[in-house]
């Protein structure tokens, strides 16, 4: 019996996760190609400006005419960093492209379908769309509504506790939660934390993975760090200046000196305008860093801004570290959502997944 299409899609997704740590801001793609049953080429997109999948696929083998491809992206029709990738597919005369999904960009989204169909090649669409979809949750985002995905990592004691009240939290979970937090950041393009956060815990907020750690074949970058600092609390003599990588700084502070001192410490200030409430517009911050490139945004804050995340409907995902310790209920919480007075005000969650860490638990949920 012939292999589904779905069995091919599996295989093509296997390949776009191979870039997982260094494909961003670009898709994660992967594209087989199959002839007499067989796989006879592969490739997966490596890193923003290198080759495309379908490409890297057909220079893998001698492909023949006649062949399917299996893609987890609709191919690019537009000329890029690189050539369109359909043009090369209708070069090599496949018979059948089948994808996972259209491309989520709303100015080219059907147009490499349209332009293979109009070639006279079979095109099927939507084979395991939902994981494909999933693997590039970020990206699809930003593309769609202009903002990056937005996932809040908090470690809680058993009790739902983040730090005590005199604001120490180091460390509430063990040494393998820390670690799994760092591949956390490894997947996404900005680690977002505040002022107050970084004046307490003074963290390095940085990659401390290697390449093998990762099992990457190219170099993932650092991804960047962005803090909420509204009266530019930070002097930049701070631990995470002196790490290598981007440092974005929101304030709706207009001192020109502090600007400039921590402008020469590397970081970048970006002044927004206040919300209502007389904070940083956090919208305003997210479309700033999706206009930059940022497809996911894992958030290492305390409880005031995860909350102000979670209530302003910005937040899609949260991971939850669960430590077998009790902190007592005067130690500060997971999310200040202020008062909720009605159980139908509640903010519901969904549990996506489970672990053991060490000691603890990590429970991954998504926001409803
Ligand atoms: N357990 C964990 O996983 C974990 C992780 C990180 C931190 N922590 C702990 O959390 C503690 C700090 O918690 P925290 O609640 O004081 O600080 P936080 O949540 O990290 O940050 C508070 C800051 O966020 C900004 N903010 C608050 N509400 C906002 C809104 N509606 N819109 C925009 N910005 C808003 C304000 O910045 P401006 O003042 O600049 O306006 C405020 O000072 C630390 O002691 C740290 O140890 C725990």
């Amino acid at each position: 019996m012939p292999l589904s299409h779905h069995y091919w899609m599996a295989e093509a997704l296997r390949q776009a996760r191979r870039g997982f740590y260094s494909t961003p801001p670009n898709p994660h793609v992967g594209c087989v190609i199959v002839d007499g049953g067989k796989m006879i080429g592969s490739g997966w997109h490596g890193y923003s400006g290198g080759p495309h999948a379908e490409v890297n696929a057909l220079q893998s083998a001698e492909i023949p005419t006649g062949a399917d491809f299996y893609i987890t992206l609709e191919p690019c029709s537009h000329h890029g960093k690189t050539p369109p990738c359909v043009d090369a597919l209708i070069e090599a005369k496949p018979a059948r492209v089948i994808v996972a999904m259209e491309d989520p960009n709303p100015q080219a989204c059907g147009r490499g379908l349209e332009k293979l169909r109009a070639h006279g090649i079979d095109v099927v669409s939507g084979v395991l769309e939902a994981e494909a979809r999933e693997l590039n949750r970020g990206f699809i985002k930003r593309m769609e509504q202009g903002l990056p995905f937005v996932s809040i990592k908090m470690a809680c004691s058993l009790d739902g506790r983040s730090a005590l009240k005199n604001g120490s939290s180091r460390w509430i979970t063990s040494k393998a939660s820390r670690r799994d937090v760092q591949f956390l950041r490894a997947g996404a393009g900005a680690i977002l934390s505040s002022a107050q956060t970084v004046l307490d815990d003074d963290p390095s907020l940085n990659l401390r993975l290697t390449r093998q750690d990762l099992k990457q074949v190219f170099e993932q970058r650092q991804p960047a760090r962005v803090l909420v600092d509204s009266r530019l609390r930070l002097s930049g003599s701070e631990k995470l200046f002196d790490a290598d990588g981007e440092i974005l700084i929101y304030t709706l502070s207009e001192d020109a000196d502090r600007q400039e001192r921590l402008a020469a410490r590397g970081a970048t200030v970006i002044r927004l305008e206040a919300d209502p409430s007389a904070h940083i517009c956090l919208t305003a911050m997210l479309r700033d860093l999706a206009r930059r490139g940022i497809n996911d945004v894992h958030s290492e804050c305390g409880q005031r801004l995860a909350g102000a995340l979670l209530s302003q409907r910005l937040a899609d995902q949260i991971v939850l570290y669960l430590a077998p310790h009790l902190l007592g209920s005067e130690a500060r919480g997971g999310f200040d959502l202020g008062e909720i007075t009605d159980m139908g005000q509640r903010k519901n969650c969904s549990i996506r997944d489970i672990r053991q860490l060490g000691d603890d638990l990590r429970l991954t949920l998504s926001v409803d």
